[in-house]
């Protein structure tokens, strides 16, 4: 089932809100991703190609909406970008379908208001390997904010934090994303 909250406005919109290469380049660090990346939600794919940029294997793009997805695939293959691949897929009913510890790194970007975030972040780190590493992003609600979800389920990095470490995650990180994107906030968290 489609996320509370998770639709899309237009993409040209959306994207202003984001140096998306800055986001990636301080979620994944120095090293960038050494093997696969698994994004739960892409979207449009704002985060999606900059994060083939600094992945030396996949990224497996996942959203539940088709149309979405067919874009996502068309751009690559216009691009010429031949480590991504694109899935529709419900992954709140069905998971990702990847194996267990295939993964470097997982993005989870402004979706963790949705019902049951636990879910989602159990299967993130199912599928992340020893090393692997999690990345989250959220709209900030300390601020006045032009887009994100209603303030009631909008989470905290606090709430974030809490229900990441909860899944059992390490190490977690809440990061400064100021100079890349003003109404947000990063978390990443080792496996
Ligand atoms: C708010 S958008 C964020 C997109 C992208 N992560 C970004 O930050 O640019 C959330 C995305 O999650 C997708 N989504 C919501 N529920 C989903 C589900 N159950 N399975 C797969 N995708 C889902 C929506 O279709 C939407 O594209």
């Amino acid at each position: 089932m489609k996320g509370r909250e998770s639709g899309m406005p237009e993409e040209d919109y959306w994207n202003s809100f984001f140096d998306a290469g800055c986001v990636i380049e301080k979620l994944f660090g120095e090293a960038g991703c050494r093997g696969n990346a698994v994004e739960f939600g892409c979207g449009y794919g704002t985060f999606t190609f900059p994060a083939a940029r600094h992945a030396t294997g996949t990224v497996c793009a996942l959203d539940i909406e088709p149309d979405l997805i067919a874009e996502l695939q068309m751009r690559a293959k216009r691009e010429g970008i031949a480590n991504i691949v694109a899935a529709t897929r419900d992954f709140m009913a069905n998971g990702t379908g990847l194996g267990s510890g295939s993964q470097s790194h997982a993005m989870i970007y402004n979706l963790l208001h949705i019902d049951h975030p636990d879910r989602l972040l159990r299967e993130a780190q199912r599928v992340l390997g020893p090393n692997g590493r999690l990345s989250v992003i959220h709209w900030r609600s300390d601020i006045p904010t032009p887009r994100g979800p209603s303030l009631e389920i909008r989470p905290t990095p606090e709430q974030c934090k809490a229900w990441i470490e909860a899944s059992g995650f390490q190490n977690t990180r809440v990061i400064d994303l100021q100079d890349c994107c003003p109404f947000h906030f990063g978390i990443v968290a080792s496996r």
